[in-house]
């Protein structure tokens, strides 16, 4: 395993509650159990969001990622602890925040172009704002053609784009990604990593984006934080200082991201190895 001392990152063990103001996220000493107790989703994390990062949270399948994504979101209560956005905590799903499901939570009776338009419908846009993003947001995930398809019409990686779409349309201040690109194929994934870099680059949308790829969480983050099982947590933060704007080829290349790579895997190995 290599030291993380002998690397040229920054890393840090989540720090105890301590908020700092300029974060838009704080994930402050947050636990959730299940079934009175008896599952523990995660443990006591803590996490500061700065406004505009991206955070990519990488970790064991059941070691929670998807539950503190719904905690974050408004979805569903900490047991114990705080989540708080811009300071105020966080009990309800909030207006300028997108969630991007990891099973596409697309309505089943309402077709590609109702599916991306329903918040903006709910948010009350004029016609003309929603046709424009309708078309825009269509086509960037590469669904010109299928506008008036249902859900049960499209494959897996089409839904989970609809859901990206719909997230995306909505011009939200915080997206949070549940492994977004996880049923794509290899292709349509560089191009949707490529794409987000790009609208990072335009809008500077504070992210959270849960994936199991390590190599997406360090293309795309400015943070990875790693999480462990048995209980949930927070194992490690690492910083992700490629600049940007980045071209992950370029990336891949640097001897640092293979350093990153390993070092994470070497985190996450045990977890792996025990399912
Ligand atoms: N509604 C629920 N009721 C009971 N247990 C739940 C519920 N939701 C999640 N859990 C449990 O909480 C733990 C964390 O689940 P979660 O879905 O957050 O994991 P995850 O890290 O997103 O996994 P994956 O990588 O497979 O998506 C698991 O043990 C899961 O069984
Ligand atoms: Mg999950």
């Amino acid at each position: 395993m290599v030291a993380s001392a002998a690397l040229d990152f920054a890393s840090s063990k989540p720090r105890n509650t301590t908020v700092a103001n300029s974060s838009k996220i704080v994930v402050d000493h947050a636990s959730k159990l299940f079934l009175e107790g008896s599952v523990v989703a995660f443990r006591n994390i803590d996490l500061q969001i700065s406004n505009r990062e991206v955070l990519c949270v990488v970790g064991p399948s059941g070691c929670g990622k998807t539950t503190l994504l719904r905690c974050i979101g408004g979805l569903l209560p900490p047991s114990s602890g705080h989540v708080l956005i811009d300071g105020q905590t966080v009990d309800s799903p909030r207006a300028g925040v997108a969630i991007v499901f990891q099973h596409f939570g697309l309505l089943p009776w309402k077709s590609v172009v109702d599916n991306v338009a329903f918040g903006l419908k709910i948010a009350g846009a004029s016609r003309d704002l929603i046709a424009e993003r309708l078309d825009h947001y269509i086509r960037l995930v590469g669904l010109a053609g299928f506008e008036n398809h249902y859900p049960y019409q499209l494959s897996g990686g089409m839904q989970q784009r609809v859901g990206l779409a719909r997230a995306l349309a909505i011009d939200p201040e915080i997206l949070l990604m549940d492994e977004p690109f996880a049923s794509v194929d290899a292709q349509t994934r560089e191009l949707l990593q490529e794409e987000l870099l790009q609208l990072h680059e335009r809008e500077r949308k504070t992210m959270i984006f849960i994936t199991h790829s390590i190599d997406e969480a360090i293309i795309l983050g400015d943070r990875v934080a790693v999480m462990g099982s048995r209980p949930g947590r927070i194992k490690e933060i690492l910083s992700v200082d490629f600049p940007r704007p980045r071209d992950p080829a370029a990336v891949r290349a640097e001897s640092r991201y293979t350093e990153l790579r390993n070092h994470i895997w070497e985190e996450l190995r045990p977890s792996v190895v025990m399912q």
